[in-house]
C-alpha cells in the first residue's frame, strides 16, 4: 500500500493502473478510521481491482464554531486499517494541496442541502461537495463508496452526481454500530463516560422509531413524538432536529410512505452526534 499527498501523485498511478485495464474504488473519508469506514473499505476492496483511500479533515465543510482544529487525527493508525482491509493507495494531503491561497469555486445545492444538518451546518454541504467533486476529478474512479450513517450527504453527493454528469457509480453502505447500538463515530472520541451512556438515546430513539413504522403506524407526528421522547428523558441531551424526509429529496413527510429518512441531530453535552432509519414504505 502507498501513501501520497500529492494530487499528480495520485493521477499517475491511477493512470497506471486504467492503463492494465482496472477498476477504481474511491473511499472518501476524513480519517481517525473506525469499523465504518473500514465496512467501505472492505466492500470497495471487494468490488474492484484497486482502492484509493482519502484521508483528508476538509476545512471547509466545518462552520466557524465547529470542531475543526480538535477533529481527531491519527494517520499511522490509518495506515493500518487501511492496508489491513486491503487498500492500495492512501491519499493524505495537506490542506494547501486542495485549496490554492486563492481557491475561489464551490459547488453550491439548492433544496436536499438545505434541511436536516443544512439549517444549523449552513456552510456544510458546500464544503462537502465542492472536495468530494475534486476527490472525483483527481482519482476518477468506477465507484464511490458512502456511509448511510451520513444519509443526507449520501442524498446530496447522489444528487450532485446527477445533476453535474459525473461518471461514477454512487454505492451505500449500511451503518455499523457499536455492540449496544450507538453508530461509530470519529465523534463519539469526545464522549466522557457519562456522555457515552447517554448517547445511547440516539440509537435507541432510531429503533424505536424503525419498529414503529414496521408496526404499521405511518403518521409522522406520532413516530417523531415518541422517538423525541426517548431523547427528552436523557438529561445529557439536547435535540437538534428529529425530522421525518423523503430520502432521496429530503423533503419533510406528514405520511411514512416511499423510502423514508428518519433523522436525529442530538448534542450530547457539547458533542453534536447524528443517527438515522430509512425504511421503503
Ligand atoms: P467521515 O465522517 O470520515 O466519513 C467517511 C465515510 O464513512 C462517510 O461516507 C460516512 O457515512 C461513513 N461512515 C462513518 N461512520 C459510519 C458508520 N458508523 N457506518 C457506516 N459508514 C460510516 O463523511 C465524511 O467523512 C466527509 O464528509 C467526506 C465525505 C469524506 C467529505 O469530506
Amino acid at each position: 500500500m502507498e501513501i501520497t499527498g500529492r494530487i499528480d501523485e495520485v493521477r499517475k498511478q491511477v493512470k497506471e493502473w486504467r492503463r492494465q485495464g482496472l477498476t477504481v474504488g474511491l473511499v472518501p473519508t476524513m480519517g481517525y478510521l473506525h469499523e465504518g469506514h473500514e465496512s467501505l473499505i472492505c466492500r470497495a476492496v471487494a468490488e474492484n481491482d484497486k482502492v484509493v483511500v482519502s484521508d483528508f479533515v476538509n476545512p471547509i465543510q466545518f462552520g466557524v464554531n465547529e470542531d475543526l482544529a480538535t477533529y481527531p487525527r491519527d494517520i499511522e493508525a490509518d495506515k493500518r486499517l487501511c492496508e489491513h482491509a486491503g487498500a492500495d493507495l492512501i491519499f493524505h494531503p495537506e490542506a494547501e494541496e486542495m485549496y490554492a491561497p486563492d481557491f475561489s469555486t464551490y459547488v453550491e445545492m439548492q433544496k436536499v442541502s438545505e434541511g436536516l444538518c443544512g439549517k444549523t451546518r449552513p456552510t456544510h454541504f458546500r464544503g462537502v461537495c465542492t472536495v468530494v467533486c475534486k476527490l472525483f476529478h483527481i482519482v476518477t474512479p468506477d465507484r464511490a463508496y458512502f456511509g448511510q450513517k451520513d444519509a443526507q450527504q449520501m442524498a446530496v453527493i447522489r444528487r450532485m452526481v446527477r445533476d453535474l454528469d459525473i461518471d461514477v457509480e454512487i454505492v451505500g453502505c449500511p451503518i455499523i454500530r457499536e455492540e449496544d447500538g450507538l453508530a461509530k463515530s470519529s465523534r463519539n472520541t469526545y464522549l466522557n463516560q457519562e456522555e457515552r451512556k447517554a448517547a445511547l438515546v440516539l440509537s435507541k430513539a432510531i429503533f424505536h422509531g424503525e419498529a414503529l413504522v414496521k408496526k404499521g403506524e405511518r403518521d409522522a407526528d406520532v413516530i417523531l413524538g415518541a422517538m423525541k421522547e426517548i431523547i427528552e428523558a436523557e438529561p445529557l441531551a439536547r435535540i437538534d432536529y428529529v425530522e421525518m424526509v423523503d430520502a432521496d429529496s429530503i423533503e419533510p413527510l406528514t405520511k411514512a410512505e416511499g423510502r423514508v429518512l428518519a433523522a436525529v441531530a442530538v448534542y450530547i453535552g457539547t458533542t453534536r452526534l447524528i443517527d438515522n432509519f430509512i425504511v421503503e414504505v
